[in-house]
Order: structure tokens, then sequence, then C-alpha cells
């Protein structure tokens, strides 16, 4: 018995220096915490429970049979984040270079089961040098067995991806699946082919940041949601980000008491719209004034910025917020903001959070870039995720809805449940100018004429009383009263029961 003691001391000493001093040390210098002090970080004290501690890798090619390191590059287990429970693995790039074989997969594959058993996130930490090369086929088997997860997953708990170093080849799919990716700049990437690769084949001379880095990711690409200095800010944000999040899609997200008063006036939004409709404003202004304690998550800050979407709460209960951003193209309607906002509506209504969406938008941006690369079926996205949603649907125009825009945006028809308007709305099929030059093209030499013709269509349809008299919006409130309607709409909403007609799933178009 003493003896099975003390080799099980010597295992837990093994499993924690995991590749070695030197190789800890390599970890530091570039940066990097170590898999074990990220978990640390990530969990609340004490509150990690390892599972699979003692696995091996079973590989015996390549002089592999003997070198083998306890845990085999992944550390797993569960634990708490401000005491809700919590799935995480941390793949430990000392051990192999964190790479994936087919008993580290099966580490991971465990934590992601137990998590859909018991209805709790997954976070996974990655920092791999991909498929483990000795072991070859086995190794892609475990990536598609995580993938499978992934996959299952989705819609059913949130899964989160942090990527704290390399993450290449197919690797990547994994983290792609997830609902939300978080890089750290300077020591991560995620591509799919690496630079040598790229420049053999396309002769592009491109560094590791620049083709995959986080600045990439989170710019141009949007594969990633947000970038951090260093790994500890990455976790703090991961806290944060669990914090708004259900365990899954069985329970309401957590509730967050607050003192922030739900009839909270805001005399300041009354003057936030400018009396020239050209004229821009910044809608996070109008976003951070009405939510509670003026918290708000933003997702993707850097990439598609015509449009904003994160998370806030209202009556302490986590809302998804969905904004056209005028500063940016006027707040218009383009192919990479209706793929980010419609993702990030679907993520709310598979987990039933209340979708607030603030419009202000003149329509799709037009040309035969956004043409050719097929705005049609990319902002159907949008279109899509709202049309399908069940969640409570809470919509304020705060100006501009124009055009297939106005429908897209948590309309009235599409199964909005509360569609309010400001004054200063303004909705109809277009701009008064676009409208005024094609229904009176006979007047256009005219220049006294188009005025009249344009001030005429602008009394008539520039205001929000033509789409209230048609019943599509529910009142027109007053900007400074914002978050007390909106606020009693979600208390009214709070037991909606919505269901969509049975099916093996929809088409979306993709
Ligand atoms: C086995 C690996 C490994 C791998 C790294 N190591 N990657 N061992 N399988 N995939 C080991 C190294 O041998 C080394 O061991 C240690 O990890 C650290 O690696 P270094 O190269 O010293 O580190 P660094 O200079 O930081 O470079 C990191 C790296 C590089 C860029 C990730 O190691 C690299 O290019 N690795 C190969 C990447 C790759 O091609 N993976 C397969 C991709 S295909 P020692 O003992 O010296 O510490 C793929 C398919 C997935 O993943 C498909 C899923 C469908």
């Amino acid at each position: 018995m003493l003896d099975i003691v003390t080799q099980l001391d010597a295992h837990r000493v093994a499993a924690t220096l995991g590749g070695g001093q030197r190789r800890i040390r390599a970890q530091h210098d570039k940066g990097k915490l170590t898999a074990r002090e990220r978990i640390e970080l990530l969990l609340d004290p004490d509150s990690f429970e390892e599972w699979d501690t003692f696995v091996e890798h079973r590989c015996v090619d390549f002089g592999m049979a003997d070198n083998k390191i306890v845990g085999d590059g992944v550390v797993t287990g569960y634990g708490t984040i401000n005491g809700r429970m919590v799935f995480v693995f941390s793949q430990d790039f000392t051990v192999f270079g964190g790479s994936l074989s087919e008993a580290h997969a099966e580490r991971i594959c465990n934590v992601m089961d137990a998590a859909m058993r018991v209805g709790a996130p997954v976070i996974g930490l990655n920092d791999s040098g991909g498929a483990r090369i000795q072991e070859g086929v086995a190794s892609l088997g475990g990536y598609a067995e995580v993938f499978e997860r992934n996959v299952l997953a989705s819609g059913v708990i949130p899964q989160l991806s942090l990527i704290m170093g390399p993450c290449a080849g197919g690797a990547v799919y994994s983290p792609a699946i997830t609902d939300f990716v978080f890089m750290v700049r300077d020591s991560s990437y995620m591509f799919l082919t690496g630079p040598e690769v790229v420049r053999t084949v396309t002769r592009e001379e491109v560094t590791p940041e620049e083709l995959g880095g986080a600045t990439t990711h989170t710019s141009r690409s949007g594969v990633a949601d947000l970038a951090f200095a260093n790994d500890i800010e990455a976790l703090m944000m991961a806290r944060r980000m669990i914090g708004f999040l259900p365990g899954s899609n069985r329970e309401l997200p957590p509730v967050v008491p607050t003192e922030d008063p739900a009839d909270r006036a805001e005399p300041a939004l009354d003057t936030l719209v400018p009396d020239n409709p050209n004229t821009p404003y910044d809608i996070t202004e109008l976003i951070v004034k009405i939510v509670d304690d003026g918290d708000f998550f933003e997702l993707q800050p850097d990439y598609a910025k015509n449009i904003v979407i994160g998370f806030a709460r209202m009556l302490g209960s986590t809302v998804g917020i969905v904004a056209n951003q005028p500063l940016v193209l006027a707040g218009c309607l383009d192919i990479k903001s209706s793929i980010k906002a419609a993702r990030f509506v679907r993520f709310c209504d598979a987990f039933n959070i209340p979708i607030l969406t603030f419009v202000d938008v003149p329509g799709f941006l037009p040309g035969t870039a956004q043409e050719y690369g097929g705005i049609i079926t990319h902002g159907a996205k949008l279109l899509y995720a709202y049309a399908e949603a069940t969640a409570p649907k809470v919509t304020v125009i705060t100006r501009k809805a124009y055009g297939g825009a106005y429908d897209v945006m948590s309309s009235k028809h599409l199964r909005g449940d509360v569609n309010f308007a400001w004054p200063s709305a303004e909705i109809a099929v277009m701009g008064p100018k676009g409208a005024v030059e094609i229904i009176f093209r006979q007047d256009i030499g005219d220049a006294e004429k188009i005025a009249a013709r344009t001030e005429e269509y602008r009394h008539r349809f520039a205001n929000p009383f033509v789409a209230a008299s048609r019943g599509y919006i529910n009142d027109v409130i007053l900007p400074r009263e914002t978050r007390a309607r909106i606020c009693r709409s979600l208390e009214m909403l709070r037991n909606k029961k919505l269901e969509n007609p049975w099916r093996k799933h929809g088409n979306i178009p993709l």
C-alpha cells in the first residue's frame, strides 16, 4: 500500500512537470503560461478536479514506446468559474509540443461527453503542434472524434476556445466549430497551411503572425472574436464571458442582481440622433446607456464594424445585442456584417438568450464586390437567423429602417415580439432622395420640383407613423424611456413559448 502511495506521488509529480523544467522555461520565455498555470487562473481557487491524469499514449513507432509522459500533453477535468461548473482541457506544449495523440484526444472527448451529460460549458485552451506525427492516422481519428463532439454539442452547451499557441492544419476546425474564439497576441496563430506551404504554392511571402495571428483573425477573417495582450488577460476575459452564459440549453442564463433601476430614464438619449439624417452617431453610446450598469461585453469589435454584437444584462439577465453602427459604412448591411450578426443571433436563440436589436440601417451595401461575393446568400443568413429565432426578440428602430434591411433586422414580420420606434425613425422602401429619383424620373432636370417631391416623400414616409398605423411597431417611444420600455418588454416575455414546426433541421443558406 505504502509502495503504491509512493508511486502515486511520483506519478503526480511527473504529471505536474509535463515535459520537464527545460521546456517549461522555454514556454515561459515565450511569454506563455503552462497548461496547469492557465487552468489555475481560469478556474476558482482549488476548484479544479483533474481526470485521466495518468493516461499515456499507446504509440510504439519511432522510439515512442520508451518515450511516454504522464498525461500525454493535455490536462483535463472540471472546476468552477464564480461557483458555476465548467469543463476544461488545456493542451501542454511542453509534452510533444501539445500534439494530439489518440490518448490525448480521448481525454478531451471524456470531458466533452461529461459536459454534455451534466449541461456545462467546455473551455478549450489550445496550444498544440497538431496531429501527433508519430501516430499517423490514429491521431487524425482522434481529431475527428473531437470534431464530432463539437458538432453534437453545438447549441446544447456553450463552447469557448482560447488559442494560446500554435493551432494549425485541420486542428483549427475544432475551435472553428465552437461558439467563441479568443486569441493571444504575438503568441498564438491559426492557419490551415503555414507560411512555408503558402510560399511554395502561391509564392506569397507572409509571416505566421500576418497569416494567422490574432490581429488577422479578429480584423480580417473574423475567425476569432477577441484578441488579448497575454494569457492572463485572455483567461480573465473567458471568466467574464462565461458569466453571461447558461450552462446548457436546458437552463436560463445566470441572473446577476443589479441596483440599476429598470425604469431609469436617460434624457441624454433624446439628443443622440443628429437632426441631419446623414450625420453619423455612435450606437454603442445608446447600448451602454440602457444596459445594466453600463456593462457591455462586445464581441468582434474590430471586424465588420458596421454592425455591433455582444452581451449585456437587463433586469440582471443576459441579453444578446445586435445593432447597426451608423459610424461605419452608414450602418449598412454587407456580407461580413450579415454573417457576423447571423451567427450571433443563432447562438443567442440556441440558448434562449433574448435578442435586442437596434436598427439604423440605410439598406444593403450596393456594388459588384458585394453581388459577386454573394451578398444574396450571405444576407439571407441574417434573415434566416432572425426568422427562425424563437427566443424573445425586442427591436428598437432609432432612425433608418429601409428596404430589405428593415425586414431583416428583427421586424414584426419575422416574429419580433416587441418592436419600438423612436420619433426619429424613418421606415420606408428607400431613402427620400433615391425614391424620388425613381418615381419622379421625368422631373430629374428640374431641381425645384425634385426638392419639393423629396420633401413630400420625406414628410409622408420619413417617420414612424406609417409603420405604426399598420401595427408594424408596437409603440413610438421617447429615447429617454428606452431602457424602461425594454425592461418591461423583457419581463413580459420571460415565459415566452414558441416552437417552430418539426423538421430534421432547416437548410440555412450557408
Ligand atoms: C509530434 C511534435 C509535433 C507534432 C511539435 N512536436 N509538433 N511532436 N507531433 N505534430 C514536438 C517537437 O518535436 C518538439 O519536441 C516539441 O514538440 C516542440 O516543438 P518545436 O518545434 O521545438 O517548437 P517550436 O519551435 O515552438 O515550433 C512549434 C511548431 C513546430 C511550429 C508547432 O513544432 C511544428 O511545425 N510542428 C509540426 C506541426 C505540424 O506539421 N503538425 C501536423 C499538422 S497536420 P522536443 O522533444 O524537441 O521538445 C495536422 C492535421 C490535423 O495537424 C488534421 C485534423 C483533421
